[in-house]
């Protein structure tokens, strides 16, 4: 017996075919079983017929629940009232293994999925999104391989923090205190662009975010890069290209699981089509003012609420840059034009998904990234592999982190970012 996906039978379209997998639904009457039969690929419509079998194996059948597994070979042919459009009239069929009755019910509690998060993974929904999930982080590797990146790895335990202390995560590291979860790789990316130029990761980071939204998890997967010699402008547009090579793929690869998402492709396509509308924190404030009739003054950082509504006004992703020094990390860049605002810039995704990428030119002057290290209160000693990197031909370079799951979750128009990852993590869920 030779298996073919239930994709591969509807290719096949008539004809004998073998195929296995789990069942979706079933049903039965005295003289038939229905059952949907899943596999990785789609669902397929099997009738086992009682006249075909003795009665013992009619029986078995019978006793066909949702999610046994099972070996099917029988005759496929299309037919329009089946869910997917072909039924296969069984032949024979063998069952592999047996399930208890499936706890799964369409309408149960958020919570109640998430405590059976290994089994929701069969779900239509979920398997639509890890798809397209699979789709996004290859389109990423195409893209930056295709531009001459090297792929390049850091390590989780780190030794200092980078995007603030209020985040981190320390481990019981034998007998040392002074040990945490990578926030982010970036300091030890740094100082591999002497070497490889252009770096890219995909990699868990760790947030220790009390706040339950949304929006956060406290494990996501962190795609992140840096690039010697660059400029900031260059930095936003490798952002601007991955993210629309990322849209190009899911729109030609994933139709389907858009469709199971009931996701509009259409509101992925201006961010393809069109140039990312890019405009500065001061500008973003005036438009927030005259549009939207919210006040935010000078100097102080973007709330959610604030990127929402200027989401509101684009249908396409909004680079928003210059922010003011004191609301953005210590090792971006200070404007030599404007003293008080840095080269960094956050990419705001459209429809309130929020921001996605966190990128700057980097500042290489070592004295002010001392003194900005101890105004956060840090030993510069403690930095001292970093502060290195400035010292041995220092260069202008930059980079940018963007949050898988949150690009993810916008792509496929989830309403919580638990969604776009297999076992999500959040203050209050690290089970199972
Ligand atoms: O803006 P962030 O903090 O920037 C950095 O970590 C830089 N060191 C990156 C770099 O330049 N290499 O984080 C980057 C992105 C955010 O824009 C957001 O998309 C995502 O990481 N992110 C989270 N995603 C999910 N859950 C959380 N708790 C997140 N915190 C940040
Ligand atoms: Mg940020």
């Amino acid at each position: 017996m030779k298996f073919i996906s239930i994709k591969e039978a509807m290719k096949k379209g008539s004809g004998k075919v073998s195929v296995r997998g789990w069942v979706h639904r079933e049903r039965g009457s005295n003289k038939f079983k229905f059952i949907v039969l899943r596999d990785a690929t789609d669902l397929m419509q099997c009738v086992i017929k009682k006249e075909k079998f003795d009665e013992k194996k009619f029986e078995e059948a019978d006793k066909l629940q949702v999610e046994c597994s099972m070996y099917i070979t029988g005759t496929i042919k299309a037919d329009k009232r089946a869910p997917t459009g072909f039924e296969i009239e069984v032949d024979d069929f063998t069952v592999i293994g047996w399930s208890d009755s499936f706890p799964l019910q369409a309408d149960q509690s958020r919570e109640f999925m998430d405590d059976n998060r290994h089994l929701a993974l069969r779900t239509r929904k979920l398997t639509a999104v890890m798809k397209i999930r699979h789709t996004v982080f290859g389109a990423f590797h195409e893209y930056f391989r295709g531009e001459g990146f090297y792929e390049y790895q850091s390590p989780i335990f780190q030794s200092v923090q980078c995007e603030g202390g209020s985040t981190l995560f320390g481990v019981k590291y034998f007998d040392k205190k002074d040990v945490f979860l990578a926030q982010t790789w970036q300091l030890y990316a740094e100082p591999a662009i002497f070497s490889l130029e252009k770096i890219y990761t995909m990699a868990p980071s760790f947030r220790a975010e009390k706040s339950k939204t949304s929006r956060h998890l406290t494990e996501y997967w962190h795609a992140e890069m840096e690039v010697a010699w660059s400029t900031f402008k260059d930095l936003q547009d490798y952002g601007e290209g991955v993210i629309k090579h990322a849209i190009k793929r899911v729109l030609e690869k994933n139709q389907e699981e858009l469709k199971i998402l009931e996701r509009d492709p259409k509101k992925l396509e201006p961010s393809l089509k069109k140039p990312f509308v890019r405009m500065t924190y001061t500008e973003a404030l005036k438009l927030l003012k005259e549009k939207c009739k919210m006040d935010v003054p000078w100097g102080k950082d973007m709330r959610t609420i604030e990127e929402d509504k200027l989401s509101s006004l684009f249908d396409v992703f909004i680079i928003c840059t210059h922010y003011p020094k004191e609301v953005k990390a210590f090792y971006m860049m200070e404007d030599e034009n404007d003293p008080k605002v840095v080269l960094g810039a956050d990419f705001i995704a459209p429809e309130g998904y929020g921001e996605i990428i966190g990128c700057s030119q980097r500042e290489h002057d070592i004295e002010k990234l001392k003194k900005r290290l101890r105004d956060m209160g840090e030993n510069p000693d403690e930095y001292d592999f970093y502060l290195d990197t400035r010292k041995y031909g220092s260069i202008p370079h930059g980079g940018w982190g963007m949050g898988m799951e949150r690009l993810i979750s916008w792509m496929c128009g989830l309403d919580n970012i638990k969604d776009a990852i297999p076992f999500p993590r959040t203050p209050l869920r690290y089970k199972p």
